[in-house]
């Protein structure tokens, strides 16, 4: 009887299971993708091949290939850690001291956006956050159309961020696969015919995924360009200081976009360029015409940000901030910077050299052309497969490499993988 009863009384809670989870709430939600960057990683992790390496996400490795803490950002762990401060919230557009360095960063100490405090300035969760932040004020405020225009191709969350905020998407040329360069007549074409007042969506510098950027000339144009037909330019800036090594260098087109009478929005992660991944630590910048529309701006901006996510997380902007209102800090810091940049640029002649020592008749020149932490290699899909599958070479299917992953002791094995699968 005992038994019978055992055998009921499973039966009846296998039969009960059953039926809770076919009537659950998410019988119907389907097995989403893998993400098409961060989903990489975790395909690597899994890997169990030595040789691995993973060029999927753009992430700086020192030459040993390992996660690279910024000697900068070490020192002023430490600082913060002596001056024993609270955990108390920032306040709901971050912590001040980092927002008006980060503008300043951006600008120029001595530019007239924060001299006549034309930015309203926020504190973003990294750049994504960031373009979230601000694709939601637009999508909210923007009156001329709810449309962004992405160039062809974008790094892969731009999509997906700015539709999450309830914008359209369109593109503009941006890449020619012929030289694999810029396509600067076809940009060009497509900002002139679309409509008056667009939102074009513009990487500062280092751009991502093609490490191909315009030159000051080009962007001179653009701005020209724009200014004419009113669209509004909204940067994305992830990269500042990977495209040349040089912070300054790689702010011109924000700093001239900003001289030639343009409003602009600007999005800054410090992810890259301080090593703060994880950290989180980002702006979201509007340059407004008055002191007094920023103020406004800025109002609505926090109500925006307020039920997202309350407040931004403290330490990271601290370190930020503490490297950046440090002057012999950040001196340090713009070394560092220019230390990683320096060692990509290496990685990318190295890289060409392996691939002319395997014997290779292709035209690799575009691998040292690009520049910040992206090269487009051109690599067709079926290749890439071919990379991940026999060699345990990770990149995303659209062939881009993080070049910051490549390292004098794996260029070789790389060199001789590409080789195969091109030739
Ligand atoms: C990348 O493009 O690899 C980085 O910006 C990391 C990310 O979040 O996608």
């Amino acid at each position: 009887m005992a038994m019978q009863n055992y055998v009921y009384k499973s039966l009846f809670k296998v039969v009960s299971n059953t039926v809770i989870r076919s009537s659950s709430c998410w019988a119907n939600v389907e097995l989403g993708p893998p993400d098409a960057i961060l989903g990489i990683t975790e395909a690597f992790k899994r890997d169990t091949n030595p040789k691995k390496i993973n060029l999927g996400v753009g992430a700086y490795r020192d030459d040993n290939g390992k996660p690279f803490v910024l000697p900068t950002v070490r020192k002023a762990d430490r600082m913060l850690v002596e001056e024993n401060l609270d955990k108390e919230y920032a306040s709901i557009s971050g912590i001040a001291d980092f927002c008006k360095a980060s503008a300043a960063l951006a600008f120029g100490d001595d530019s007239s956006v924060l001299k006549n405090k034309l930015n309203a300035t926020v504190q973003g969760i990294s750049g994504t956050g960031s373009l979230r932040i601000g694709a939601a004020f637009f999508a909210k405020f923007y009156g001329p159309n709810k449309v962004f225009y992405i160039p062809t191709p974008t790094w892969g969350n731009h999509t997906p961020i700015f539709k999450h905020s309830g914008l359209d998407v369109k593109t503009y040329r941006y890449f020619d696969p012929k030289t694999n360069g810029f396509d600067f007549n076809g940009a060009c074409e497509d900002l002139k015919n679309m409509p008056d007042q667009s939102v074009v969506v513009l990487h500062a510098c280092a751009h991502n995924p093609t490490g191909v950027d315009p030159q000051p000339e080009q962007w001179k144009e653009i701005s020209s360009i724009m200014k004419a037909k009113k669209h509004f330019p909204f940067f994305d800036m992830a990269y500042q200081g990977f495209a040349s090594g040089d912070c300054t260098k790689d702010a011109y087109a924000i700093r001239h976009f900003h001289e030639a009478g343009h409003p602009l929005a600007l999005c800054q992660s410090f992810a890259k360029n301080m090593g703060l991944y994880g950290e989180r630590a980002g702006a979201f910048t509007l340059v407004c015409s008055s002191a007094e529309e920023a103020e406004r701006v800025m109002s609505q901006i926090k109500i925006i940000v307020r039920p997202m996510y309350s407040n931004p997380p403290i330490h990271g902007a601290r370190i930020v901030s503490k490297i950046l209102n440090t002057p012999g800090l950040k001196q340090e810091w713009l070394k560092d910077v220019k230390g990683m940049a320096d060692r990509i640029i290496g990685m990318r002649t190295q890289l060409v050299d392996g691939l002319k020592q395997e014997g290779s008749s292709h035209n690799w020149q575009h691998i040292t052309d690009q520049i910040g932490m992206f090269c487009f290699t051109g690599l067709k899909q079926n290749q890439v497969e071919r990379l991940i599958k026999e060699f345990s070479i990770y990149l995303t299917k659209d062939g881009r490499i993080s070049v910051a992953g490549v390292t004098s002791g794996n260029v070789k094995y790389l060199a001789n993988a590409i080789h195969q699968v091109t030739k």
